[in-house]
């Protein structure tokens, strides 16, 4: 099945609406109406109306970097998918391993905000990975599955079609350490295996990216990868040059 690959920008805790508006304003030009690859900007949410004001006349779509599951309430703090919706993000990021280190972040949580999402007709970016010291104890695998098994359960199988999973090894995060075509695919593999044990033959149609320091030199071999639909990119998103680099890769 023809998956149309995605290169998603996770700035994470970086830019102000001024650097945001330029960033994304050059993203947009280069990108133009070109759907495939399918090129999405995650801003914090301070900079996302500027961002999305940037990319108005161009397909470039615009997701937040997490989002709470109830739509408004006595909830400090946060911010609901109802309110990135209405922004008009139609993408939203869910448990990237930074939310799972440092904000406690669950797959218990995960599995609420995406059912939220996909109840909103957004599109969920489902992050999963394992940790360097997971990895060295073979434990790869095992890990992965639990975070699949659990951020996915009760979900329908045409719903797991309108996600989009990320998976980003921890140990290749900010770190320049990227995990080979090889090694990523192999995870890949076994995450679309995973899937298609719980949803069947759809899970052919299931974006799979992957994540940890892509770059524009080695995009363009992970994307050639027949799991690899694409990738989650953190520092080399911040600057519209290396950026349109990998989306030219993944073209
Ligand atoms: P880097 O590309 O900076 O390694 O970050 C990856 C990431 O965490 C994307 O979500």
């Amino acid at each position: 099945m023809a998956r149309t690959k995605i290169v998603a920008g996770n700035w994470k805790m970086y830019t102000l609406p001024a650097e945001a508006q330029a960033l994304a304003g050059a993203v947009a030009s280069f990108t133009g109406g070109s759907l495939s690859p399918e090129v999405v900007v995650c801003p914090p949410f301070t900079s996302l109306v500027a961002a999305i004001a940037a990319v108005k006349s161009s397909a470039v779509k615009v997701g937040g970097q997490n989002m709470y599951w109830e739509d408004e309430g006595a909830f400090t703090g946060e911010v609901s998918g109802k309110m990135l919706l209405t922004l008009g993000c139609s993408h939203v990021i869910l448990g990237h391993s930074e939310r799972r280190q440092y904000f406690f972040e669950t797959d218990f949580s995960v599995n609420s905000k995406l059912k939220k999402a996909l109840s909103l007709g957004m599109t969920p970016i489902v992050c999963v990975g394992e940790t360097l010291d997971q990895r060295e104890a073979n434990q790869t695998e095992q890990v992965v599955r639990t975070q699949i098994e659990g951020c996915y359960d009760g979900l329908t199988a045409e719903q797991a079609e309108r996600t989009v999973v990320a998976y980003e090894p921890v140990w290749a995060i900010g770190t320049g350490k990227t995990a080979s075509p090889a090694q990523a695919e192999e995870v890949h593999s076994f995450i679309r295996g995973l899937l298609r044990k719980k949803f069947g033959n759809t899970a052919e149609g299931i974006r799979i990216l992957y994540g940890g320091s892509v770059k524009p030199d080695n995009a363009r071999e992970l994307f050639s990868q027949l799991n690899i639909d694409g990738g989650l990119v953190g520092g080399a998103s911040l600057k519209a040059e290396s950026f349109n680099k990998i989306i030219e890769a993944a073209r």
